[in-house]
């Protein structure tokens, strides 16, 4: 699978993915439409009730009212028939005018007396007959039986007074004279200046997405769930993407560096069955130098990569023995400082660790060493400056091996310990190998309870460095 084809799949997959949020989130918003209508449809039809009840309690205390009034207008009657007696028996048995003044006078105040007896009463606000207990208690009673248990606030607002009569709003009042459901009191009253019941849910959303808690949860889960599984997908892709490609560089690589050897040893015996060539002692012995040596190329390059498949399978066995590294670092110098030599370039040794012996396999060991000189050399283009130290620290000994080549970038510092990795360089390999160095090494570490560890700066050089404990005993 190619890159641009990978690129494309995340595209698509993204766009797919945004497109299906895009959809639920749609039609989430559309079902609490739904569920709003359906909400308000509830309260319009729940308050008119409220209203009903209010105004059948109102006519009901009016009509006592005017019954009352009534029963007392009767006693006015009565009581002014017998004043009006009493006033006329007085009236014939007057003699005197001035009794007729005293008696005006007193009838006049009679009058005034029940007058006030009776009362004269004002016509019915409705502050005075608005009852805000009833009120309350029929809001929260309509409402539940149309199921809405959303907590509310109300107010009630006089056109004729211009302000509210109640108003329970608390910190919502400015949302109550904006956002609320209004309804008109009393509305068959057409002759006065309307009243008005507002009432406003503040918690509306929040009660309606509960409804929806559901749908949403689902909906969202849904969409992480499968976010993830994209995710997954097109890491392992990238992933196998990358191990193929590896691969296949393993495979160039192996077939060129055996390849070389091979034409020599070839060209080689060619030569020697020439009959000039077989007579002459000294060429002959050159050639089978020539043979032997790339022989031995050759068996090194097999070596390395069995190493690496018995390192896959964990069955190789470590033959500890006192070893001290000083020794073990001059050994490798000696094999391969040769290399580092033809480039100009030079090795400085610094052995600082006063204690440098550890138990180790000897071999597994150098072959570390080496593969980090080697590494050095290898990644130092011009003249190669390789200083090795060692020191002593905390219960055991610190390998430093530091170069000043390419140095290595910290997205790579990661990967260059996994199997078959190489540094991408383009296309340009001009520096020969499998990419199974550093992986031995680490797992060859790990097996003596020491670690590798690198630190780099992107055309700055590497410091690779390794600690290997002391055995216990
Ligand atoms: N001293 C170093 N300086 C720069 N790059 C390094 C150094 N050592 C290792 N690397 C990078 O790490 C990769 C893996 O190293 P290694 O496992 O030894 O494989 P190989 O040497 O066969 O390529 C190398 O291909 C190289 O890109
Ligand atoms: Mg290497």
């Amino acid at each position: 699978m190619n890159k641009a084809l990978i690129k494309l799949i995340i595209a698509a997959v993204s766009f797919v993915l945004l497109s299906l949020t895009v959809v639920q989130v749609y039609w989430v918003k559309n079902a609490i439409s739904v569920e709003h209508t359906n909400f308000e449809d509830k309260v319009n039809e729940a308050i008119p009730n409220v209203i009903y009840k209010l105004e059948k309690a109102r006519a009901q205390r009016n009509l006592a009212e005017i019954i009352n009034s009534q029963s007392r207008m009767a006693n006015f009657i009565n009581s002014m028939d017998s004043i009006n007696n009493i006033l006329y028996n007085e009236l014939v048995r007057i003699e005197e005018p001035e009794d007729i003044e005293q008696l005006i006078r007193n009838s006049f105040m009679a009058s005034e007396v029940l007058k006030k007896l009776v009362g004269n009463k004002k016509p019915f606000g409705t502050e005075k007959l608005l009852d805000k207990k009833l009120l309350d208690s029929l809001l929260v009673a309509e409402l539940r039986n149309k199921g809405i248990q959303a907590k509310f606030v109300y107010g009630v607002y006089s056109t004729a007074r211009n302000k509210m009569l109640i108003d329970n709003s608390g910190k919502y009042g400015a949302k109550l004279l904006k956002d609320s459901f209004v309804f008109t009191l009393y509305p068959n009253e057409t002759n006065r200046n309307p009243d008005y019941l507002m009432i406003y849910f503040p918690w509306e959303i929040r009660y309606l997405m509960k409804q929806m808690a559901s749908i949403i949860f689902i909906s969202i889960i849904l969409i992480i769930i499968i976010l993830m599984i994209f995710i997954y997908v097109i890491r392992v892709i990238v992933w196998q993407r990358r191990l193929s490609e590896m691969k296949n560089d393993f495979i160039n690589n192996m077939t060129h560096e055996i390849k070389t050897p091979i034409s020599t040893i070839s060209l080689a015996c060619e030569a020697l069955f020439d009959k000039e060539i077989k007579k002459n002692h000294l060429l002959s012995e050159n050639y089978l130098n020539v043979i032997n040596d790339e022989n031995k190329r050759l068996d090194g390059i097999a070596e390395r990569i069995l190493r690496a498949a018995t390192l896959d399978s964990g069955d190789f066995i470590l033959n500890m023995t006192k070893v001290d590294v000083h020794q073990i670092i001059d050994h490798v110098i000696n094999t391969i400082g040769i290399h580092v030599e033809v480039k100009d370039g030079k090795i400085i040794k610094d052995y600082r660790a006063k204690n440098a012996t550890v138990k180790a396999d000897r071999i597994h060991l150098t072959s570390v060493i080496s593969n980090l000189i080697d590494n050095a050399n290898k990644y130092s283009p011009k003249k190669p400056e390789i200083k090795i130290i060692t020191e002593n620290v905390a219960g055991g000994v610190l390998i430093t091996i530091r170069d000043k080549g390419i140095g290595i970038n910290k997205e790579n510092q990661k990967k260059i310990f996994d199997k078959l990795y190489r540094v991408p360089t383009g296309n340009i390999h001009n520096v020969k190998g499998f990419g199974l160095g550093l992986s031995y090494v680490k797992a060859i570490m790990e097996r003596h309870g020491g670690k590798v560890r690198v630190e780099s700066e992107f055309k700055n050089g590497s410091r690779f460095s390794v600690y290997l404990p002391f055995s216990d005993d």
